[in-house]
């Protein structure tokens, strides 16, 4: 089964796909980004990620695309790939003209898709638990728009892959616990929920949102609020959610281990409703 691209309404192999040295993606960053991945070949909350990339477009002030052109594209996409468990990651840059900081009057934006399996986190880690370490956001303050600006997340996450952990996670000068370099964070102390709210400063994650909604189902009791290191350190449990992350438990963190430092049950439990949705194939 062929890995794809889309390029500006044409299909091809992946590594036909080209952009023009002068996208302003490419020079400024200047770009927008979504991950959707299926289950079973369905596409996991859909609209909601439609509905945030058009959130990041405005944000960046670019002229709206047609929804339904985008989602023709996906479509057909997943159905000449035909994987099961595809993930689809979608680019908006803002378009293509001789490099200028200034934006130039009538450029079009460019629209990149690609469909390849979604890589998985390992079974192993997911039963074990991952590592983290904490690092300081030097992010700039518009974290909750999904563009592709990412240098300082993968940064982060080459440290903590370099001290021999699995992730990162931003910590603000003041000491606020904010997200993963890919993943919302949620807490667990005395069975309470805990997760930063929505504010320019993190992504406002589809997965955090169906887990939210979940909670409110399964009638556990979740918060939106800060929280600092104390709390983080001093927490029953970790988990940090996304679309390819799902529901990742997070039992040590700068060297510190989290409650017993083995998965806990509420993080189980989330994870397996998430997953029961998400192969019902119903958006949360
Ligand atoms: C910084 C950041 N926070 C949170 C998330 C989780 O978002 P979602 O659940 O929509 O995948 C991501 C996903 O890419 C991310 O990059």
């Amino acid at each position: 089964m062929p890995d794809l691209a889309y390029v500006n309404g044409e299909f091809m192999p992946i590594e036909k796909a080209m952009v023009p040295i002068e996208d302003r993606g490419y020079q400024f960053g200047d770009g927008v980004y979504e991950f959707i991945a299926s289950y079973e070949g369905r596409l996991f909350m859909l609209e909601e990620h439609l509905d945030r990339l058009e959130r990041s477009m405005r944000g960046l002030a670019f002229d709206p695309i047609s929804r339904s052109e985008i989602k023709a594209a996906i479509f057909e996409l997943a159905k000449c790939s035909g994987y099961p468990r595809a993930g689809i990651y979608i680019q908006i840059s803002r378009g293509t003209a001789p490099r200028n900081h200034a934006i130039s009057p009538g450029i079009l934006p460019q629209v990149i898709m690609t469909i390849r399996p979604v890589k998985e986190i390992p079974a192993e880690l997911r039963e074990k638990g991952a590592s983290a370490i904490t690092v300081q956001d030097t992010r700039w303050d518009r974290c909750d728009i999904k563009t592709i600006q990412l240098l300082a997340n993968s940064l982060a996450k080459q440290k903590a892959l370099d001290s021999g952990c699995d992730d990162a996670i931003f910590v603000s000068a003041q000491g606020v616990v904010r997200e993963g370099t890919s993943s919302n964070l949620f807490i667990v102390s005395d069975g309470r929920l805990t997760t930063h709210p929505l504010t320019n400063n993190i992504l406002p994650g589809i997965t955090r949102a169906a887990i939210l909604r979940i909670c409110e189902k399964a009638n556990l009791d979740v918060e939106e609020s800060f929280f600092d290191t104390e709390t983080l350190y001093r927490a029953d449990e970790v988990f940090l959610t996304g679309t390819v992350t799902e529901v990742l438990p997070v039992v040590r963190i700068d060297g510190k281990s989290i409650g017993d430092g083995i998965v806990g049950p509420t993080t189980r439990r989330i994870y397996d409703l998430l997953r029961k949705q998400a192969l019902a194939g119903e958006s949360a």
